[in-house]
């Protein structure tokens, strides 16, 4: 299945996603990344790892319909089957939405629906919960609120320093999406 991943910043799952396509245990591959900030580290990474990459920055276009209408355009030269949103910073518009209806999903770092939208690290440890961790899910038009498809927890010892937990959940991440991911695919495949 031909993939794009979009994100906004570092990429860690970006490369992970991509790697685990390499290696065959994704069925599929990272055809593009779709990346709406011009200095994003996730660019970096696509260079390193022969992934083409493209920048659509949401000031440059007068709507947010056209915004997405260029990025679906750059989807379907590519023949885009599935895109797998991994911290993009951004809420997914009715134009991708309805090209792409139950074809996008999104990996957030909290057991939604606890602690959803910006640094939700953060916020459960302020919430000194004891228990957080991944969430991989479809995305509809809400912040973070589509059908969740897998859950993974997370410890949180006392003491520990949000850096820690952070790095943890980050692990997790990049051992779970690919498997949901790899799961998605089988199930649009038709052979779950
Ligand atoms: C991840 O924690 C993901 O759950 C959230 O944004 C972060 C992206 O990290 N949506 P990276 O850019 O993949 O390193």
């Amino acid at each position: 299945m031909r993939l794009a991943v979009f994100a906004s910043g570092s990429g860690s799952n970006f490369e992970a996603i991509t790697k685990a396509a390499k290696s065959g245990m994704i069925n599929g591959s990272v055809e593009v990344l779709i990346c709406d900030k011009q200095n994003a580290y996730a660019l970096k990474r696509a260079e390193k790892l022969g992934v083409p990459a493209y920048v659509f920055q949401a000031k440059e276009f007068e709507s947010k319909a056209a915004f997405e209408s260029a990025i679906l355009k750059k989807l379907e030269e590519n023949q885009i089957e599935l895109i797998i949103l991994a911290g993009y910073m951004r809420l997914v518009g009715g134009t991708l939405l309805s090209a792409f209806e139950g074809r996008i999903l999104n990996i957030h770092p909290s057991l939604l629906p606890a602690f959803p939208g910006l640094d939700a690290v953060g916020q459960a440890m302020d919430a000194g919960v004891k228990v957080t961790g991944v969430t991989v899910h479809y995305v509809d038009a809400g912040m973070d609120t589509g059908p969740i498809i897998a859950q993974e927890p997370l410890k949180i010892y006392s003491g520990d320093k949000k850096e820690v937990v952070q790095k943890k959940i980050q692990q997790v991440e990049h051992q779970l999406y690919p498997e949901v991911i790899q799961y998605v695919i089988e199930e649009l495949s038709g052979r779950v």
